[in-house]
């Protein structure tokens, strides 16, 4: 077809269609989520975001749109990526420990399970949901300016015995900025203090109506410390999650994010990606921001070595040729000389952005506003 709906393209490129909705007003195009756009506009936005570059001869650098889009026959369910956002102290790293204490296998929590910034833990049905382990908010708007949105779902924690807070109003606001879909932890119940329905009194201040006062925003109390219903939290997760309907083509090279990253004494420059669609495999090439790399080993979140990554999966990836930032693109591509071609590429586009950088972005406006 020479059309195409923004949100059928956002969910082949596995992009949120909130960007691309924004990347379309900065054009210069008020478009929603259901309205089609033509094939030119469709092959700006996939440039726009990175993907797919297309070599058709020795000097010209094309892009594919339709290489790029993934068929909806390729398409498969893969397990949400989940944010945990609040203010400090409500308990958000103490929820991600006995939600993973309760789903890690035992024997492995011996001490020897490695902290990568993001994990998977199964649920009882065998459906997977993958966790981003707090980003600092700072981090949240970042990836989200770069355009870099892995988020599916944000937690938002907030402690019954304190209610909203300063950085809770910060976190509602990146969540709704970057149109993603929020689940409430009411935590702390434990306490004698706790008083959970202020809170949700206190949500309707910033629009949120939870499913308790009648609204459609999942609200779950628990307690981290006491791992109380920590099950209807996982629950409230698999809901949103099937409505969102997620699904990627697992049989293609992959693409994914890089989550955080650094410098290892021993090992080099070491990442931590979440693969976003296709299968990372050791031994891939890759390009990842503006340098290129091979796997040389993959690590998951229990500290063993992978030999491959599915989609929603996080891994650490060994082999990297530079230490990338948070937000980078990973993209496997077919050689060595593809993939010095696609970085020189990146670095051209890095060089004009910074050229022609517009005074005044949405992302900028948001980012004022949060
Ligand atoms: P930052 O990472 O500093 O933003 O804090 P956080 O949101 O990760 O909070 P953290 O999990 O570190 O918990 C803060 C304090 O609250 C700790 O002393 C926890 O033991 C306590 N806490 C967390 N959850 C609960 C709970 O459900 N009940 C009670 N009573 N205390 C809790
Ligand atoms: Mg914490």
């Amino acid at each position: 077809p020479d059309s195409i709906t923004v949100g059928e393209l956002a969910n082949r490129m596995s992009e949120k269609a909130a960007d691309l909705v924004k990347s379309l007003f900065k054009m210069g195009m008020m478009v929603t989520v259901n309205q089609a756009i033509d094939q030119d506009t469709a092959e700006l936005l996939v440039t726009e975001f990175g993907h797919n570059i297309k070599r058709v001869s020795e000097s010209d650098i094309d892009i594919d749109t339709a290489a790029d889009v993934d068929a909806d026959a390729t398409l498969t369910a893969r397990p949400p990526v989940v944010t945990i956002m609040g203010h400090v102290d409500h308990g958000k790293t103490s929820l991600l420990d006995a939600i993973r204490g309760e789903n890690v296998v035992s024997g492995e929590a011996g001490g020897i399970t490695q902290h990568i910034g993001a994990y998977q833990v199964k649920l009882p049905s065998g459906d997977r949901v993958t966790f981003l382990d707090t980003p600092g908010h700072e981090a949240f708007s970042e990836m989200r300016a770069r355009g870099a949105n892995v988020t599916d779902i944000v937690v938002l924690v907030v402690a019954a015995d304190d209610g909203l807070r300063p950085q809770t109003v910060e976190a509602i606001n990146h969540t709704k900025a970057a149109g993603v879909p929020m689940i409430v932890a009411i935590n702390k119940i434990d306490k004698p203090e706790a008083r959970a329905q202020r809170v949700r009194e206190e949500l309707l201040q910033h629009e949120i109506v939870v499913e308790e006062l009648g609204g459609d925003v999942q609200d779950v109390e628990v307690s981290a410390l006491q791992k109380t219903n920590l099950d209807g939290l996982l629950e409230a997760i698999a809901l949103q999650a099937e409505i969102l309907e997620l699904r990627a083509n697992p049989d293609r090279a992959a693409e994914g994010t890089v989550i955080e990253a650094k410098l290892d004494k021993g090992r080099g420059p070491l990442a931590t990606v979440l693969v976003e669609r296709g299968t990372l495999r050791v031994g891939d090439i890759f390009v990842v921001g503006a340098a290129s790399g091979r796997v040389r080993a993959m690590i998951d979140d229990h500290g063993r070595q992978v030999k491959e990554a599915g989609p929603a999966m996080p891994v650490e990836v060994l082999g990297l040729g530079a230490v990338p930032s948070a937000g980078d693109k990973l993209t496997v591509v077919e050689n060595e000389a593809r993939a010095r071609e696609v970085a020189e590429y990146r670095q051209t586009v890095l060089d004009r952005k910074r050229t022609t950088a517009a005074p005044m972005s949405l992302e900028h406006m948001f980012a004022n506003k949060a």
